[in-house]
């Protein structure tokens, strides 16, 4: 399905299938696919075709939603939904999408549910996060946070999207995100969208950017926050925290609610995605390595809680001690309840 509008939709409900934006063909092909099994849901999150924790809850979400109307014995369905519900282990996310799913009495409703929530906290995070963006912030982030990364407006990217709306004019240096360059290929396309200034560079140029730069400061999101700060997000993210320590630039990190796991005490409790090898010795069919070299590939890191001098959340910005304002948020009225969503 190939599809050229300016207003790229990450997923979306379609009756007999999830039409999602297959993330691996950007910038170049903007191309909708359509999964209805489980084995064409599960490989889409996977793959990465549909990526980023949010977007992986939702699209999960309505995958079981889905499989609960086409899938009758319930010993086959909660197979299927507890493979979509693994699919990718770091993202808290997807495991909390698909439980709040099945758990619901009607599921398709629940997935809408979960999200349109998704668009109003993405706002409430960018309306949270504008204050720490000072006016002509040089900003430098990694990965993608944006509108296709959460099926809303986006995470970090929508902080810095909110700010340039409101006239702070930011720049961003954008990591390019090895092995994937979800930087190169995502970020730097939606901020160009967006109309904000950008400026590309290789992961390893992120020191000397803080040096000579002038970078005001680091924003990023989040794949699973444990209940002390501790923060998964995309590798690399927890050498920028050091080096952003080291020049002493602040270091925030941007994530809706669902990605705190309230069970886990510290960062060490958070499972790491490995992956292929072939992603690093490889890119698009062009050989980088030869194809038998020993390969360490973690798709995520941890960075320590006191390496970060803010979350953002749909409910504010939370500070040290996280300890006690991570768990904090636990007891907070349901967004949804708030907004009346659900
Ligand atoms: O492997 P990915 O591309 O799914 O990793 C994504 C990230 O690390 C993002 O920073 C995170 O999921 C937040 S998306 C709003």
């Amino acid at each position: 399905m190939q599809n050229s509008q300016d207003e790229l939709v990450a997923v979306r409900w379609d009756g007999d299938a999830v039409v999602y934006l297959d993330q691996r063909r950007l910038p170049h092909d903007i191309v909708y696919e359509r999964a209805s099994t489980v084995e064409q849901i599960e490989a889409a999150i996977k793959t990465l075709a549909v990526r980023g924790a949010p977007a992986i809850g939702i699209f999960g979400a309505y995958g079981v939603a889905l499989l609960r109307r086409t899938i009758a014995d319930d010993d086959a369905f909660a197979l299927a939904a507890r493979r979509i519900r693994d699919a990718r282990p770091t993202a808290v996310n997807l495991a909390w999408a698909v439980d709040r799913v099945l758990e619901a009495p009607d599921a398709l409703d629940h997935a809408r549910g979960i999200h349109r929530e998704q668009v109003a906290i993405d706002a409430a995070i960018a309306q949270a996060g504008i204050d720490v963006i000072p006016k002509d912030a040089k900003i430098l982030t990694h990965c993608n946070t944006g509108p296709i990364a959460t099926a809303g407006g986006g995470t970090a990217l929508g902080v810095i999207i909110a700010a340039h709306r409101d006239g702070k004019r930011p720049h961003v240096f954008v990591d390019e995100t090895r092995p994937l360059l979800q930087g190169s290929r995502l970020t730097y396309f939606e901020l160009k969208q967006a109309g904000v200034d950008a400026t590309l560079q290789v992961d390893s140029a992120a020191a000397i950017a803080m040096q000579r730069k002038a970078i005001d400061l680091v924003i990023v999101g989040a794949d699973r926050i444990a209940r002390n700060g501790d923060t998964a997000n995309k590798i690399g993210t927890y050498g920028l925290a050091i080096l952003a320590a080291h020049h002493g630039i602040p270091f925030y990190v941007a994530a809706p609610r669902s990605t705190i796991d309230f069970s886990i005490a510290t960062g060490a409790d958070i499972p790491i995605e490995e992956r292929a090898a072939a992603e690093v010795t490889g890119f698009g069919g062009a050989h980088a390595a030869t194809q038998d070299a020993r390969v360490y590939n973690p798709a995520f890191d941890v960075t320590p809680g006191h390496l970060i001098a803010g979350i953002v959340t749909e409910y504010g910005v939370s500070r040290t001690p996280y300890q006690e304002t991570i768990p904090a948020l636990a007891g907070r009225a349901s967004f949804a309840a708030l907004l009346d969503l659900q």
